[in-house]
């Protein structure tokens, strides 16, 4: 009898049989996630040159998978080494596997130069999308004959939780792979077309047997969470997590006709003596944020249209030239039918009014042929929440005071997705794509309403996978 030290649960197997260059692991507590990637790890370690690496956000994080690394690793090789000032394990072939962290984006800078076979990230959820790209650059062969790849895993919930959603979750069903085309410009000119994959794979508590033996009540631990957190961690919903800040939040396809207890809702034809706003969010480097609002005689608030400066990867802007956008924002309003002939205000962040640097960022799209105007917004960040939290309660009748086109798709992509910031608990995280969310806030406090008290309705699932199901009708996103 073979003396077996670790041997794949059967999801771990699926997991450790994908063959896409990028997979994402998990989705709930417990699924043996942790163990499956330090496995994944050792697959290649019997060829001297390979490296591998395995992250997680901050160092003291790691210790736990240090130590578990220690109990797997050292009685499989018990010739392999484990440097404690360099946190890596060498093998009796040469081979190295690293652990590192990576608590601020800045610290990407300590992998440059480097290169690892297979890059491995646990609680992707944790990281940016910035972080994560970064070490594709990584990853590249140190030698001929290894496998080039990266793995990842997760829960729910954290900064990270908007990207990985649209990256992984949102694009097809779970083992179904999704691929994306590139094209590169060769030396010679010609344009080169490369394709990448990559695949998500679930797992839960209840993938995990060896756990629920070792501890049948952990499920208790889990069952005893609050109910978003419960969602989350038990059952490996990416609708509802802890930190979320929208809990309100209700995306319903079944009611986008009679717009009850939902806040996406079908287009209609805006009356012609509703007001209509512009609201906007300048960003270069970001993306930037237009949004078109119409207001109806009780002072109900409704998105009507977006025009949102996002060039397709998360969180990164289309580097427009204020004018260009102008410029574009007076060919919309010419010719959309629910805009034309209009008169509509425009409300922005009071920063594109600054002229210390130069002719300001207000200046330039009000000069001709554009004549783009805005007045400077309240931009006070907690009360502005605020007017969100009021305008999207529900009365008991389902009604509230925001509603928004389904076809203003990122608004609807990004707003639930925001998280609470860790040091100003009671502000949102604006290391995320919080554009809209701003641009959305300028308008909303030009029109303050007095506070409102959401019936408790349980929160619908917003995964358009599950959408697809009750509506026939999937939104996807893609990255
Ligand atoms: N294949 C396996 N063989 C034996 N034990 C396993 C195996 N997979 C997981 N376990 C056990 O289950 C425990 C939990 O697994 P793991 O830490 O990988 O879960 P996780 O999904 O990373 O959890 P968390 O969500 O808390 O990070 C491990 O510490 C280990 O004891
Ligand atoms: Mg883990």
């Amino acid at each position: 009898m073979p003396n077996v030290i670790w041997q794949p649960q059967r999801k771990q197997g699926a997991f450790m049989r994908r063959p896409e260059y990028e997979c994402l692991y998990g989705g709930a507590a417990g699924g043996g996630k942790s163990d499956a990637l330090l496995a994944e790890a050792l697959r290649q370690v019997p060829v001297p040159h390979y490296r591998a690496i395995i992250l997680r956000k901050t160092y003291p994080q790691l210790s736990e998978l240090i130590d578990r690394s220690r109990a797997i690793y050292q009685p499989a090789f018990p010739q392999a080494r484990y440097n404690q000032t360099e946190h890596f394990w060498q093998f009796p072939s040469g081979a190295k596997i690293y652990f590192g962290s990576m608590q601020h984006t800045k610290d990407r800078i300590n992998y440059q130069g480097k290169r690892y076979d297979f890059i491995a990230f646990d609680e992707l959820t944790h990281f940016t999308w910035d972080e994560y790209s970064y070490m594709f650059s990584r990853n590249r062969p140190s030698g001929p004959g290894t496998r080039v790849y990266i793995r990842a895993t997760t829960n729910p919930g954290g900064i990270g939780h908007g990207w990985v959603k649209s990256r992984f979750i949102l694009p097809s069903p779970p083992l179904t792979p999704i691929w994306e085309d590139y094209q590169v410009v060769g030396a010679d000119g010609k344009a080169i077309q490369l394709r990448r994959n990559r695949v998500f794979v679930p797992a839960t508590v209840f993938d995990n047997q060896r756990l629920l033996d070792n501890d049948p009540m952990y499920l208790a631990n889990l069952a005893m969470m609050p109910e978003a957190e419960r969602n989350a961690l038990l059952y490996g919903s990416w609708d509802s997590f802890d930190g979320q800040v929208f809990t309100e939040w209700r995306n319903d396809p079944a009611h986008y006709q009679d717009q009850r207890f939902t806040h996406v809702i079908d287009p209609f034809q805006v009356p012609a003596h509703w007001r209509i706003f512009r609201g906007f969010d300048f960003g270069y480097a970001k993306p930037f944020s237009v949004g078109w609002f119409a207001v109806d005689e009780n002072g109900k608030i409704y998105h009507i249209k977006e025009y949102y400066g996002c060039n397709g990867t998360p969180n990164k802007g289309v580097m427009m030239e204020p004018t260009q956008i102008a410029s574009e924002i007076r060919r919309i309003e010419q010719e959309d039918p629910m805009l034309k002939g209009r008169k509509i205000v425009g409300i922005a962040d009071p920063s594109i009014f600054d002229e210390s640097r130069g002719e300001s960022v207000a200046r330039m799209m009000e000069r001709s042929p554009n004549f783009v105007y805005w007045m400077g917004a309240d931009n006070t960040r907690i009360p502005g929440k605020m007017q969100y939290h009021y305008r999207l309660a529900f009365d008991k009748d389902g009604d509230c005071m925001f509603q928004v086109f389904h076809t203003c798709k990122h608004f609807v992509r990004t707003i639930p997705d925001l998280v609470y910031d860790e040091k100003h608990v009671e502000d949102i995280n604006t290391e995320q794509e919080d554009h809209i969310y701003d641009m959305c806030r300028y308008v909303f406090m030009e029109h303050p309403i007095a506070p409102r008290k959401n019936v408790l309705v349980k929160p619908l699932p917003d995964d358009p996978l599950d959408l697809c199901e009750r509506s026939g009708n999937a939104l996807f996103f893609r990255v």
